[in-house]
């Protein structure tokens, strides 16, 4: 078959992703140049430091440390913005889509921030842009919420969707070693962001799941409306003692919808969540992610979650579709027509209140190891309706301190917000309580 359309392919970030998309589909490249009847030729490279070693090599020519010299280029029409951040990123995207180009991205960060703007820009200059590699790497989620479970409608959306988050608490957990320790294994294997504080405070997923309730619920979440955060305060003895209680600690995003009553709720947290459900057993830096709709029942959906190859895995998936779009193809993605329904979406959901969220938590926290100090935090929770389900006090010989873990039946968010401030009043509770949810996501 004679490659009868030239597709030019411009490269804008060549770190981990960068290099694991030229990598991958230079190996492949013949092979899907023969499926496509196309011919796919990389016309350039955009880096900061064009002297750096780089595993995957390049043809000098064809590096650049002008993004502008690619995306101007006649022959490129495919840009992969592959740089991160929200600044560079987001001129990148808007330039080239303003030309019609297609941009396909990894960069939930700009989604996340500036998906409206992207968007629009999509359908008001008729480009396209792709970006399934923006939530949970190698899982093809952004395609099964639009193409295989769009019958749906998703009352609930639990997924472990940060891989580095997942990676640490797998190794804390099995192999008992220190945080720091598993952290600089996660580095070395290209996990983490350049800034590290988007995985381990919970931005990261709170992103990717901010662009998940836009697929499914056509609302652009802000950070206001939302519970984040990250897993620094998770000890190994949080661990050990969730398995006690019958449970894991996995870090979370739960996106939650209402229908009758017209609510949502999205949060980013570290969750205590049952052994035996399967999200449970998803480790490493592999993702989850269960979907309840009310067509299909709960789909879950498990796969690498970072990473060089997952991530070039669904970049390149994108780039398959968009040559598809460039060939004619009818379908087309953020048409305005598309841009529309999720804004109708949107408008019949309003965010929950905190009284409005229910929740099981598990509290833990230092005491001094006196009469009379489990009273008072028992008349705390009592004073607010919380009722305890479990609750285990470990000694420290001694220290003249103890170790306290509670776990509650079904409260408010507000309830607990409000219970948390008493205990804060009581002298003899030595510090501010670690506090998880705790849920079956598969219910
Ligand atoms: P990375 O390894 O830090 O690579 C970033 C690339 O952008 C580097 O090649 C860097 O050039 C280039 N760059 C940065 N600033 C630039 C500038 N001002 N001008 C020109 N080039 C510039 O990042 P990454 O891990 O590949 O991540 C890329 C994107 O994919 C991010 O949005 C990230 O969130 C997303 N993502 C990453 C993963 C993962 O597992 N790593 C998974 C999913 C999504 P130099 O090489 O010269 O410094
Ligand atoms: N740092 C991200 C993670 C990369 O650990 O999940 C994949 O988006």
């Amino acid at each position: 078959m004679s490659a009868s359309l030239k597709i030019g392919l411009g490269i804008i970030g060549f770190g981990t992703v960068g290099q694991g998309v030229w990598k991958h589909l230079s190996a492949s490249k013949r092979d899907m140049e023969v499926r496509m009847g196309v011919k796919i030729e990389l016309i350039g490279v955009c880096v900061r430091d064009p002297k750096k070693k780089r595993a995957v090599s390049i043809p000098k020519t064809k590096i650049t440390t002008n993004p502008h010299e690619i995306i101007d280029d006649p022959r490129v029409n495919i840009v992969c913005e592959l740089v991160g951040g929200t600044t560079l990123a987001r001129d990148i995207t808007l330039h080239a889509l303003r030309q019609g180009k297609v941009v396909i991205s990894a960069n939930k960060a700009l989604i996340c921030e500036h998906g409206a703007e992207v968007f629009d820009a999509v359908s008001k200059f008729g480009g396209q842009y792709f970006f399934e590699a923006s939530v949970a790497g190698g899982i093809p989620i952004i395609k099964s919420l639009r193409e295989g479970l769009v019958a749906n409608r998703f009352s609930q959306i639990v997924g472990i969707i940060n891989g580095t988050c997942n990676y640490l608490l797998t190794r804390m957990e099995k192999e008992g070693l220190p945080y720091e320790t598993v952290l600089k294994d996660a580095r070395r294997l290209g996990y983490v962001e350049a800034d590290e504080s988007l995985d381990l405070d919970g931005i990261d997923a709170y992103h990717k799941a901010v662009i998940l309730a836009f697929l499914a619920h056509g609302k652009w979440v802000p950070r206001k409306n939302t519970l984040v955060e990250g897993i620094r305060a998770v000890t190994l003895e949080d661990i050990h003692r969730a398995h006690e209680f019958g449970y894991k600690i996995k870090h979370l995003a739960v996106i939650r919808r209402n229908f009758g009553k017209g609510l949502m709720t999205l949060g980013v947290y570290p969750a205590l969540i049952p052994l035996d459900s399967v999200l449970a057993r998803v480790d490493d830096v592999y993702n989850g992610i269960s979907l309840t709709g009310d067509v299909v029942g709960t789909t879950i959906l498990v796969g690498r979650g970072a990473g060089q190859d997952a991530t070039a895995s669904a970049v390149i998936g994108d780039i398959v579709d968009a040559i598809r779009t460039l060939k004619g193809a009818s379908f087309k993605f953020l048409t305005k027509a598309d841009l529309d329904s999720y804004t109708s979406m949107g408008r019949t959901v309003r965010m929950a209140k905190m009284d409005e969220i229910n929740s099981r938590f598990y509290l833990r926290f230092d005491i001094s190891d006196t009469h009379g100090v489990l009273a008072k935090i028992h008349q705390a929770f009592a004073d607010e309706k919380i009722s305890i389900a479990r609750g285990i006090q470990y000694e420290h010989p001694g220290t003249g301190r103890g170790t306290v873990t509670f776990s509650t039946h079904p409260t408010t968010e507000a309830a607990m917000e409000r219970a948390l401030r008493r205990l804060k009043r009581i002298k003899t509770v030595l510090e501010a309580p670690l506090v998880l949810r705790i849920f079956n996501p598969e219910n």
